[in-house]
């Protein structure tokens, strides 16, 4: 009789591959307003806290050797920190982000100079979307989320921008409001083939979707890992991956376990003040991709 078993997965060998990302100092940081449930204007906030957990994460994708750009934060603008809402990039291509609530609407031009500036091509949206906090490029495709912050109207005009398939995936909870607090993609590379040869992956938290949204992730990411709630609670899934290392939080400890052996790096960083924005890694990080 023979068995052929299945290499164990910690035998893949994944291939990091250096990003270029965006990210604003939280200089400015508080919680003034309430425009998702983590946040609690009434609770005190401590900003040299954040701005020092902030420049771990900083000096994390330092070390990765990743290239780092920073925009100037803006006073008044606390929520700027979340570099990911600024806006989405693919091909030099730079979307402009159009933000749900007041608060944080001037954000969207004070991110579309920076890119004009560094001479990215700059599309001014027609549609209110709140950039890389709701599009996440998987391989070829773009995931865009709704429900609570982009409008289904700015999906259309990213595909008609990016000439890729774009799908929309509908969220429910409160909660993970924005679909990079409820998808982690781990291999985003355009055009990634894994070393088993199958797609990119991703991670995401069942939960999080409405039933049409789920039965498309379960189709199109069949071998996804799931998180559980204790990991998305802390944010989790809002990490940030070069193909390899994996920057998540530290306090998602179950997430961590199955990166490990899926054959990933994760590294831990606590931003439990930025938390009480509602933002995490990914959403301090923009990616800005030539
Ligand atoms: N306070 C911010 C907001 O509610 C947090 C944004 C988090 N960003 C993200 N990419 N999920 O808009």
């Amino acid at each position: 009789m023979s068995t052929t078993l299945p290499a164990p997965a910690t035998s893949i060998v994944r291939t990091p591959s250096k990003r270029t990302i965006l990210m604003c100092r939280p200089d400015f940081f508080t919680v003034s307003y309430r425009i998702n449930p983590w946040m609690h204007p009434e609770a005190p906030t401590d900003t040299s806290l954040a701005v020092r957990q902030w420049e771990t994460l900083y000096q994390t994708y330092l070390d990765l050797g990743f290239d780092v750009h920073l925009i100037d934060p803006v006073d008044g603008l606390p929520d700027m920190v979340y570099a990911a809402n600024g806006g989405f990039v693919i091909d030099n291509i730079a979307y402009g982000a159009s933000f749900t609530y007041a608060e944080r609407q001037p954000e969207g031009p004070a991110y579309m100079d920076w890119f004009a500036a560094n001479d990215f091509d700059v599309r001014v949206p027609e549609n209110i979307n709140e950039g890389e906090g709701d599009f996440l490029l998987v391989g070829d495709i773009i995931l865009a989320g709704t429900g609570f912050r982009s409008a289904t109207n700015s999906h259309e005009e990213l595909a008609r921008i990016y000439g890729r398939e774009v799908v929309t995936l509908e969220l429910g909870n409160p909660s993970f409001y924005h679909l990079d607090t409820a998808i982690a993609v781990l291999d985003p590379a355009p055009g990634f083939t894994a070393p088993d040869g199958s797609g990119p992956n991703i991670a995401y938290l069942p939960s999080a979707f409405n039933e049409t949204g789920l039965a498309i992730l379960r189709e199109r990411f069949p071998d996804a890992l799931l998180v559980n709630e204790e990991d998305a609670a802390v944010l989790g899934l809002n990490s940030f991956s070069d193909g390899y290392n994996v920057v998540i939080a530290s306090r998602a400890k179950d997430f961590e376990r199955q990166l490990r052996e899926r054959g990933y790096n994760p590294i831990g960083v606590d931003l439990s003040e930025l938390l009480l924005g509602g933002g995490g890694v990914k959403c301090c990080t923009l990616e800005l991709r030539r």
